[in-house]
């Protein structure tokens, strides 16, 4: 029996300028373009393998050890288009002893190493991690840009997570989302001092989904139109020169005002969607509080958060500033059960060996 297989990573990523509406639900198509950095390998991230074999009798979808369906509309579109891809390449001159892997069933076994759906980018990591492994299993030539716009049928935030480092996600024009797609601002090297920390607040699954909380913002928000016209466009330059300068206040000052943008749009919506919970707050204003320090020190502002839809805080900063910044979260959110200390030894304040 030949079973082909392949097998890749794929990290989280969080928007640091949000996608938050969609003009075109069955498409994925968003009402704002949006940018976001992608967190490391080492960091939150799913691992994929994608096999395929003659003796396959059915698609079949194995998510942290549960069997799912793949019978979504989501994910049949996703797989509906990695085929087409893969007969055109089976199809090419000069390529008729390849194995015509477009007409076999597919297995796919996908683990996250954090709490899925908890408002940390779950979905962007796995649908991101399932369409870049069926595109290695497929050896497809297509480049990242145009492999995004499939994963963004899957789930829209996944076609960022294509990109190591900063990304950003054009939102398009056309009705076809064929220039709706996913590009490179810069590599992680670019600017590899900057930090993420996760503060897990809470790893329970969220009230509201974000396909469903987008579409009563859309539908009820009156600041939402505000946002998407008057706010995210000229945001979205500005954010893009922060990063390409390494303008560390700027792209901190745009990420917690656009965290603030968008869970205000929340709240707008009737009813009202609650993402953020108290323990959320206390980390916005101690963020504040760490800041207006360290301005009124040296005029810099060292530390950003940033929230999804969901009470977890990520927290955006430069290395040089990580043991001030741990030591104070320690401090007051030491009470918060679940909280992702893990990797840190807040004793001899350093991270704890292997
Ligand atoms: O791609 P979705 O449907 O999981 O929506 C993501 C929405 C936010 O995480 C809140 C914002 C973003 O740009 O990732």
């Amino acid at each position: 029996m030949t079973v082909y297989t392949a097998t890749v990573t794929s990290p989280v990523n969080i928007a640091t300028l949000k996608y938050w509406g969609k003009r075109d639900t069955k498409l994925n198509l968003p009402t704002n373009s949006s940018i976001s950095v992608t967190l490391s390998q080492n960091d939150l991230r799913t691992l994929t393998s994608a096999a395929c074999s003659e003796e396959y009798e059915s698609n079949r979808l194995f998510l942290n050890r549960k069997l799912e369906s793949m019978e979504t509309p989501r994910l049949i579109e996703v797989l509906k288009d990695l085929k087409k891809l893969r007969e055109k390449v089976e199809n090419s001159e000069g390529n008729e002893h390849l194995p015509k892997l477009s007409q076999l069933n597919l297995l796919i076994v996908s683990e996250n190493n954090f709490p899925t759906a908890a408002g940390l980018a779950s979905s962007a990591a796995g649908l991101s991690a399932l369409v870049k492994a069926i595109s290695k299993l497929y050896e497809l030539p297509d480049s990242l840009s145009e492999i995004s716009k499939i994963a963004r049928k899957g789930s829209g935030s996944a076609c960022r997570s294509l990109f190591g480092g900063y990304v950003a996600w054009e939102m398009g024009e056309l009705s076809n989302g064929e220039d709706s797609k996913a590009v490179e601002i810069a590599p992680l090297e670019h600017w590899p001092n900057i930090k993420a920390l996760i503060l897990v607040v809470s790893a329970h699954k969220k009230d509201v989904s974000s396909t469903s909380g987008m579409q009563l913002t859309v539908k009820t928000s009156d600041l939402f139109n505000y946002r998407i016209n008057n706010i995210v466009p000229q945001r979205f330059e500005e954010m893009k020169k922060s990063i390409l300068e390494k303008d560390f206040n700027k792209f901190a000052e745009l990420t917690m005002k656009d965290s603030n943008s968008f869970h205000s749009t929340c709240l707008d919506s009737y009813p009202p969607i609650f993402y953020l919970n108290d323990y959320s707050r206390r980390i916005i204003r101690l963020v504040h509080l760490i800041n207006e320090k360290s301005v009124k020190e040296n005029g810099k502002i060292i530390v950003a958060y940033t929230f999804d839809a969901g009470p977890n805080a990520v927290l955006y900063y430069e290395e040089e500033n990580e043991k001030t910044i741990l030591n104070v979260f320690y401090k007051i959110l030491s009470e918060v059960t679940g909280w992702d200390a893990q990797k840190f030894d807040f004793k001899n304040q350093e991270y704890s060996k292997g």
